[in-house]
């Protein structure tokens, strides 16, 4: 090596030489490194390692395996770590209904249960400031969420979906109050939260079709909606109001799902049709959206409900309805990604 200075060398060896460290940080974290490049002679590297999507007790290790890998290489002496997280660009679902008592939150939450038994990582935000009803469906009622600097963290339940919702950040009661700006407010911080691994926030938002709804529809932009309806008529013209308030906000209709579609008898099992039968699909057919399915009034879903537990969670046949609606909404997600 006579007459080569050592700084050249040195350079010789970034220009030719970055390659394997750079494919050896890539194979290690499943190609999550970028900008490799040694800072100075004396073998400081530096490298970016992007944490998008991992929660925060996973990025550590990673960060620490990666260093390692490096630091056992002869050409470096020193490592510096960029961490570098995107703001994730939450997908959410909105579940919307024309009037209250249509079983908004039951479909929200095992809507929700479903989609996470199906492998989505997904989280719940009961959006509903008039009548926020998650913590009992999911039986994390009294739990508050923590805060980590200015944000929430979302309550873990047992069955795997975490939930924030305005009933935990209100005192009972006080929810009733709420307008337009306040209640834009405390919707913001449910769902800029700490999400961790979740990609996908089913949201369950308040009934109806006024100003506070199309304002929450506005700013958190749901990639989809989910219209429930009940088969009477009356309630059928209340989602035909809902469907139009999701496309005045240009959001696209996931579909129609039916609730409380004819009675499964708790004695027989059979079920008949007080409301008739077909009429939502039809309506969902007239207005050009397409039709989830239909899920029985049966008892057992409301005890299941009342008692935190739900239907969807269990291998309960009350359950399989749900399982339908979600394997559908699964693919209208998965379809859309791939566009
Ligand atoms: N398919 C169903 N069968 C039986 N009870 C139901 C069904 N769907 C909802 N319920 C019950 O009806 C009531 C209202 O449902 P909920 O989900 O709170 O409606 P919303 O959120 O639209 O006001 C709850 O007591 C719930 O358990
Ligand atoms: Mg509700």
């Amino acid at each position: 090596m006579a007459g080569i200075r050592p700084s050249q060398a040195y350079l010789a060896l970034d220009m030719t030489d970055t390659a394997p460290l750079a494919s050896l940080a890539t194979d290690l974290t499943g190609g999550r490194t970028s900008g490799l490049r040694f800072l100075d002679d004396a073998g400081t590297l530096a490298i970016v390692l992007d944490v998008t999507g991992l929660a925060e007790p996973e990025r550590k290790p990673l960060e620490e395996k990666l260093r390692d890998a490096l630091l056992a290489r002869d050409e470096v002496t020193s490592v510096r770590v960029a961490m570098t997280a995107e703001k994730k660009a939450l997908t959410i679902v909105a579940v919307g209904s024309g009037k209250g008592g249509v079983g908004k939150s039951t479909l929200a939450a095992n809507l929700a249960v479903a989609l996470h038994r199906r492998g989505v990582k997904v989280g719940l935000v009961d959006a509903d400031i008039y009548g926020p009803s998650l913590p009992r469906l999911m039986d994390s009622e009294g739990t508050k969420p923590e805060a980590q600097g200015s944000k929430l963290v979302p309550v873990p339940n047992a069955y795997g979906v975490p939930m924030l919702s305005t009933g935990q950040i209100a005192a009972p009661g006080q929810a009733i109050a709420w307008r337009g700006p306040m209640a834009g407010k405390a919707l913001e911080q449910l769902v800029d939260a700490r999400w961790g691994a979740v990609d996908t926030l089913v949201v369950d938002l308040p009934p109806g079709t006024g100003d506070v709804q199309l304002t929450m529809i506005q700013r958190h932009k749901p990639a989809g909606a989910v219209i429930v309806s009940t088969p009477q008529d009356l309630a059928l013209i209340d989602a035909a109001r809902a469907i139009s308030l999701f496309e005045q906000a240009d959001v696209p209709i996931i579909g129609l799902v039916e609730n409380m579609a004819g009675y499964a008898c708790p004695h027989c099992g059979g079920v008949s049709d007080p409301f008739g039968r077909g009429g939502a699909e039809a309506a969902a057919g007239e207005m050009g959206i397409a039709f989830l399915g239909r899920v029985p009034l049966a008892i057992g879903i409301r005890l299941a409900s009342d008692g935190g537990v739900p239907p969807a969670a269990g291998t309960d046949p009350a359950g399989e309805p749900f399982h339908a609606v979600a394997a559908k909404v699964a693919d209208w997600l998965d379809a859309r990604k791939a566009r």
